[in-house]
């Protein structure tokens, strides 16, 4: 037998006991759960006419959570979308600048349909119109190839609203011909794009110095989450890899940054915001606060401040990337659905829902995620517990409806059962089943848990309000920052996203981004 180790030893051997098991357990779970996703279910059953029909609109986080928890054997369920695959926002910012690669927050819809136990059918189509009268979707396949058929309906018993919002403008002129928004990957791919050109036309030959000043100018409006992450990714491409690829703009280059409100982040507690102003200093981008946007042109927008002599003034400030993110707009399908239900007329913001995610004035019609009013931030926190929630939901309905049915069956058989001692032993089964009901029955309205709030402000610093017991922790910086690694990688969709953010994290920190414009 070997002899036994010091004691003094011991502790560092079962600390290395448990090193070595959980990295086998990590190893062996990470690859059945690359087997498991490569491996569909192969014996869908297909939709039951016989069932009711739930259509989910949307493949964003309020429906894609829902879908993700939904017994789907309950009901016939059917997924429309523009968008056939779910997109990982939180990282958007960083697909901007190729920090990610943008197929590394996507995952397909398909893939993740078919590890559904029953079957659900999927279009890829915009909503045009909810006909609540009729019950029916309009629906338009909006892609480049369309067939013979490119419109048509798809009735509904059940609805769940899942669209999102638009970018909103206020009506501003020439935002949506000259800026461009951070929502979508095709967002991103235009920004990455759009940096990259205007760094390469200010070093174009004989270029004029003020045209080299403008191009080389972005300006970023909204100084909310958005705006501020992708200012601080913005800096760091320029300061880790453009000037080391491009030394003529090294001087030149300015990212600034546009907020009406007198300060960035207003979600974000005092000392964060202050933390994130005083980071933004020394990465030298400037933050221009009470300053808002009023009308924006090819080479410059007009912005309205105080001076210091509190008067108003008007200035035009040229730029050459414009990036616009001042929040939310309803979309035209949510807008059209609130004209039709007169309990919706003062909806301004999105469909005003009950504590039940049902749309008010409606039956059989929930909302949930940015296109609904529920009194909580537009967040993927909240529309994901909403789809969450609301799954749970479902399934329990469709258990109640079983178990009612059940029990039509069991009086019927009571009234019929030969003798006191069937009858009795009926009536015992029907407690029991009615108990259960009592039990399933039993599901609370939605309730939010907000578990903080993160956000990445460059030079690998984060900041992050996280709720902790019945408190609020406030912190800023590069331990911050790992914790948001952290965070987002396990929040990630799938095991393939998480390898796949992680390599490009590595790819971007061992070969630099890449700086070519496709
Ligand atoms: P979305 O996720 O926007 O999904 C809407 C879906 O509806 C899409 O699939 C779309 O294609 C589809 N759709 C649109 N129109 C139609 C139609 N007519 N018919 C059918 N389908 C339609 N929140 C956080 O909590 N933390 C973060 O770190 C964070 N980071 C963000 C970063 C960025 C850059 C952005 C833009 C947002 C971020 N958010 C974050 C906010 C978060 O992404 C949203 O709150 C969240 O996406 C809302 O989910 P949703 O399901 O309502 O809508
Ligand atoms: P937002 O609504 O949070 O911020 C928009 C900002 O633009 C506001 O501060 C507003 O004052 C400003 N603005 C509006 N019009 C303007 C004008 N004309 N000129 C100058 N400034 C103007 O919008 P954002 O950042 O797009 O976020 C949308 C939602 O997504 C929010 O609910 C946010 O919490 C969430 N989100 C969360 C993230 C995170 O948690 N890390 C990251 C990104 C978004």
């Amino acid at each position: 037998p070997l002899p036994k180790p010091k004691k003094k030893f011991r502790w560092f051997r079962a600390l290395w006991r448990l090193t070595y098991l959980s990295a086998i357990g990590g190893t062996g779970y990470m690859c059945y759960s690359i087997w498991e996703s490569k491996h569909p279910v192969e014996d869908q059953p297909p939709p039951d006419p016989s069932k009711k029909t739930l259509v989910v609109l949307g493949t964003g986080w309020g429906s894609v959570s829902l879908l993700k928890k939904l017994d789907t054997e309950n009901y016939n369920v059917v997924v429309v979308s523009p968008r056939n695959y779910f997109l990982f926002t939180p990282l958007l910012p960083s697909c901007t600048v190729g920090t990610i690669e943008h197929r590394s927050i996507m995952e397909p819809i398909r893939n993740f349909l078919r590890h559904k136990k029953a079957s659900v059918r999927y279009y890829e189509a915009e909503a045009t119109k909810i006909d609540y009268e009729r019950r029916v979707i309009l629906i338009n396949d909006d892609s480049d190839i369309k067939g013979d058929v490119s419109s048509t309906e798809v009735p509904f018993d059940m609805l769940v609203i899942g669209v999102g919002a638009e970018n909103a403008t206020f009506g501003i002129p020439g935002v949506r011909e000259h800026g461009l928004f951070l929502k979508e990957v095709g967002d991103a791919q235009r920004i990455r794009n759009r940096i990259m050109d205007c760094c390469e036309t200010a070093t174009f030959k004989d270029q004029t110095p003020d045209e080299v000043q403008r191009l080389l100018h972005m300006v970023v409006v909204g100084g909310g989450p958005t705006g501020v992450e992708f200012a601080g990714e913005l800096q760091d491409f320029f300061n880790s890899d453009l000037k080391k690829w491009i030394p003529d703009i090294k001087e030149k280059f300015r990212v600034t940054l546009v907020e009406a409100l007198p300060n960035v982040l207003p979600m974000f507690s005092k000392q964060l915001i202050d933390y994130t102003e005083k980071t933004f200093k020394e990465e030298t981008i400037t933050i221009r606060t009470k300053t808002m946007v009023k009308n924006v042109t090819d080479k410059y927008i007009e912005a309205e401040s105080t001076g210091p002599d509190g008067k108003k003034q008007v200035e035009k400030i040229p730029y050459g990337l414009l990036v616009w993110a001042t929040g939310n707009a309803l979309r035209p399908l949510v807008a059209d659905f609130i004209k039709q239900i007169p309990a919706q007329k003062d909806s301004r913001r999105g469909l005003a829902v009950n504590e039940y995610l049902v749309v008010k004035g409606c039956e059989n019609v929930w909302a949930v995620g940015d296109c609904a009013v529920a009194n909580y931030a537009p967040t993927a926190q909240v529309a994901s517990q909403e789809g969450a929630w609301l799954a749970r939901m479902f399934n329990q309905m469709a258990k109640t409806h079983e178990i009612e049915a059940e029990l039509k069956e069991l009086s019927v058989k009571q009234e019929t059962a030969p003798g006191k001692e069937a009858r009795d032993a009926v009536f015992t089964e029907i407690k029991e089943l009615q108990k259960r009901l009592r039990r399933v029955k039993q599901i609370g309205p939605f309730e939010y848990t907000h578990q903080g709030s993160l956000a990445y402000i460059g030079s690998e610093k984060a900041v992050a309000d996280i709720s902790w017991l019945s408190g609020n922790i406030a912190s800023g910086g590069t331990l911050t920052y790992i914790f948001w690694k952290s965070a987002y990688i396990n929040m990630c969709f799938s095991t393939r996203n998480r390898i796949l953010v992680c390599i490009d994290w590595a790819k971007s920190s061992i070969f630099g981004r890449d700086v070519s414009r496709v």
